[in-house]
Formats: C-alpha cells, sequence, structure tokens
C-alpha cells in the first residue's frame, strides 16, 4: 500500500491518504509537545515506540471485542488504519489524580480515586483542548447520544482491559486519553493511539514515570523510559 497525499499533520504523527479510500497510512514523528504546544522537542526512537507499542495494544483490545482502526503494520513507523473521521473530542479516564485533575481540584498526585473517572475536552488546539461537558457535546452536536453512549462504554472497557494488562507487566495505569472516528457506516471505534505520549503509567514497585511526564517535567531518561515500556509489551 502506497502513501498518497498529506490529509493531516498533527503534533506527533501525519496521516495519509491510499489508493483505497477506506484506509489510510499513519507516519509516527518522534516530536514531542507539551502544555499545548508551548514546550517543543524531540525524544528520540518515539515514533517507532509510539507505533509499536500501540499495534500491540490495539490488537490486544481486539481480542477483547473492542473495534480499533488498526489493519497491519506497514513498518516500525508507519500503519495502516481504517479511514475513518475523527470525533473532536479526547476523552480521558483516570484512576489515580495526577496532572490537569490534581492541579484543577487541588488532589495530591497519586492519590486513588474511589472510581474511575471520565472526562472530555474538545480536540482544538487553538482553544488549548478545553473541558467540555456532555450537555455541551450534545447541544454542539459534536456526538449524538447514542456515540456519547457508546464512546463512554469503550473508554469504560478500555479502562478495565489496560489496567488488567499493565499490572501483568508491572506498570499501573494511572490515567489515559482515547480518541474515537465514525467510520463510513457510522459505525464509532477506537482510532489514534495509545501509547507513552497518551497515558500515565507508572512502575509499581517503585513508582517510577515511563510517559511522557518524563518530558512535560524535565525528569530525564526520557528515551530509556519509552523503550523500557516497549520491552515489556513486547515481552507479554
Ligand atoms: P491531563 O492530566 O494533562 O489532563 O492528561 C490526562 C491524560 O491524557 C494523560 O494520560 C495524558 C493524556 N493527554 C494526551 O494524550 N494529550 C493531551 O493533549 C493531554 C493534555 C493529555
Amino acid at each position: 500500500m502506497e502513501k498518497l497525499e498529506l490529509l493531516y499533520e498533527g503534533k506527533a504523527k501525519k496521516v495519509y491518504a491510499t489508493s483505497d479510500p477506506e484506509k489510510y497510512i499513519v507516519s509516527y514523528k518522534d516530536s514531542a509537545t507539551a502544555f499545548n504546544g508551548e514546550k517543543k522537542g524531540e525524544i528520540i526512537g518515539k515514533g517507532e515506540v509510539n507505533n509499536l507499542m500501540s499495534n500491540i495494544i490495539f490488537q490486544l483490545l481486539a481480542k477483547e471485542g473492542i473495534k480499533t482502526h488498526f489493519i497491519s503494520e506497514l513498518n516500525e513507523r508507519e500503519t495502516l488504519v481504517r479511514a475513518v473521521s475523527i470525533v473532536p473530542l479526547e476523552v480521558i479516564v483516570r484512576n489515580v489524580a495526577a496532572g490537569s485533575f490534581s492541579k484543577r481540584f487541588g488532589v495530591a498526585e497519586g492519590i486513588e480515586l474511589k472510581q474511575p473517572t471520565l472526562e472530555f475536552c474538545l480536540k482544538d488546539d487553538a482553544l488549548g483542548d478545553p473541558m467540555i461537558n456532555t450537555s455541551q457535546i450534545l447541544a454542539l452536536s459534536l456526538a449524538t447520544p447514542r456515540e456519547l453512549e457508546r464512546i463512554a462504554y469503550i473508554a469504560t472497557r478500555v479502562n478495565e482491559v489496560l489496567s488488567n494488562y499493565f499490572d501483568t507487566i508491572n506498570v499501573k495505569l494511572i490515567d489515559f486519553k482515547i480518541e474515537v472516528g465514525r467510520t463510513n457506516n457510522g459505525e464509532i471505534i477506537l482510532a489514534d493511539e495509545i501509547s507513552p505520549d497518551t497515558c500515565r503509567l507508572w512502575d509499581k514497585e517503585t513508582g517510577k514515570k515511563l510517559d511522557k511526564d518524563r518530558f512535560r517535567q524535565n525528569l530525564g531518561e526520557v528515551e530509556e523510559a519509552y523503550q523500557e515500556m516497549l520491552n515489556r509489551v513486547s515481552k507479554f
């Protein structure tokens, strides 16, 4: 399958058309941003780690009955995916307080939440991805009530499956962000990526951060943490 025109370039990936209108090629970059693009850098090898890790996870989720855009891995940085139109929402699930949740609600990082939380942000860089609630999503026709139900179900299932899975490789799933897309027959499926860019992942024993917070917070050993996550996921 050949890459045709560049359809979209985001902060971490490029999406290309192919000769088949039902399929796109995603190409992962090493570039990293944080705080809505304010902090910019490069994490050497990140494109490969995120591509390979995301593909392993999407295949695992598929086995659990969660439909994803994954079709086949083309090479270390590129994957063939089902063409979808991305629902402009960042869907965030949290098990433990961290990041913007800790900041917004004044809850110390690391506090276990009594139950997982589900939150939505509008995917709009110019607006800084503001939080949005379900009535606002419906009022703006960003999703239908049925789609929202489906999105919440997918997010909850992904959390269950991945929390258990990461536990077996000695990692605590603190929180994560997913994106979903509409196929051309109107089905909502999991899209984008699941990687150390989009999850908080802490070593179960030491609490060491094995995710993009190492870059966000200048903690060092950024590349090593990404490689460590890929090693653990690959060995499973
Ligand atoms: P937050 O605590 O900064 O809101 O992030 C929650 C989760 O979402 C965390 O695992 C990182 C992920 N995330 C993204 O994947 N993309 C983003 O743009 C942001 C802000 C967070």
